[in-house]
């Protein structure tokens, strides 16, 4: 009996020595492995003794025996429950480890850009102006001067939703939003998101952004037109950009005149440059004088009254202050991309 309780004490101190010793959950089961397993765990073997223990013995090792038996398996339970939870294993600190980084959110490129040409037109005295998305045929083509069936239209591959009601395909329909509900002078511009039917290749997308332009007072000319867009491009892109005024047509102006900025992703030195084609330019606005008869169908006297206007695609032209030879980039939310703006 004597025996028995010393050989008790010895595995019990053991048992204490390996728990004070393991550290994790592996360790843990091989205690349990070594006291426990049904082979040739201690308390088993124990318990194998037991068989040979004189008769009048037996009552009080078993008693023994099992109560190690109980103290074993609730030690060894306790612990394990601990670790799952919240008795973690203890790891080294390497504090030569960089932090993690926070991403702080930050304004969409687009949107920094559409603000900073804001900015510009605000300083030379232009208030800033909104339309809605979803236009009349009226307001998109008929009061711009664009007659039913006209194949002008056509340029404009417009989404219709029904016969008369469309998604706007250019911003120009404000123009006579606003000078229907104001008197001039009008300096206004109107940013906004403008739809058409396209096939999304690197420059052209189904969706994307414009921002007009519009002066209407008295005594306006085509001077006016020309100084102002030039300073808004020295302003966006830098004293040195090249420009350059090219004959074009618009139903709602006349004369229309397109512009040209110098591809600043190739310098015009790249023939497979996919952003300027080759050409070493890129169309970013289209404008001209509004035309009489836009402003008759406002009730503007065009005897009295002069104007001009303008149409600029952000998305692009964003692209060229930016280097971006994918017009996509702005609209896949791809976070990679989107970090590199906004953060100073
Ligand atoms: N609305 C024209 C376009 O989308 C651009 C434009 C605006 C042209 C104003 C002249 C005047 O192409």
């Amino acid at each position: 009996m004597a025996s028995l309780k010393d050989r008790i004490e010895g595995l019990r101190k053991a048992f204490e020595d390996g728990l004070l010793k393991a550290g994790d959950a592996r360790s843990l089961e091989e205690l349990r492995t070594a006291f426990l397993s049904r082979k040739k765990g201690h308390v088993t073997l124990l318990f194998e003794d037991l068989k040979s223990a004189a008769a009048e013995e037996k009552r009080e090792a078993g008693r023994l025996v099992n109560e190690f038996k109980n103290f074993v398996v609730v030690r060894l339970d306790g612990l394990e429950a601990g670790l799952r939870t919240d008795v973690r294993p203890a790891r080294p600190v390497d504090l030569t480890l960089p932090g993690r980084k926070r991403y702080v959110g930050t304004p969409h490129p687009l949107t920094l850009f559409q603000e900073e040409i804001e900015a510009i037109f605000l300083g030379m005295g232009f208030s800033i102006e909104e339309g809605p998305e979803i236009e009349t045929d009226y307001y998109n083509f008929e009061a711009l001067n664009f007659p039913p069936h006209h194949p002008a239209r056509d340029s404009w591959d417009t989404l219709y939703i029904k016969d008369d009601l469309l998604l706007r395909t250019h911003t120009s329909p404000v123009q006579i939003r606003v000078m229907e509900r104001s008197k001039p002078p009008i300096r206004i511009v109107c940013p906004g998101r403008v739809f058409r039917r396209e096939t999304p290749d690197p420059t052209h997308l189904p969706m994307f952004m414009q921002i007009e332009g519009l002066v209407v007072d008295e005594g306006i000319t085509f001077a006016h037109l020309k100084g102002t867009l030039e300073y808004f491009i020295r302003a966006l892109f830098g004293e040195k950009i090249k420009v350059r005024f090219r004959p074009s047509f618009f139903p709602f102006t006349e004369p229309s005149a397109e512009v040209d900025i110098e591809c600043i992703v190739c310098s015009g030195k790249d023939p497979a440059c996919r952003v300027c084609g080759g050409t070493g330019w890129k169309e970013i606005l289209g404008s001209g004088m509004v035309d009489p008869q836009v402003l008759k169908n406002v009730n503007i006297d065009p005897e009295k009254y002069s104007g001009w206007a303008f149409g600029l695609g952000i998305d692009r032209t964003a692209m060229f202050a930016f280097g971006i030879p994918e017009m996509r980039y702005f609209y896949e939310n791809d976070l990679r991309f989107l970090r590199q703006f906004g953060t100073k």
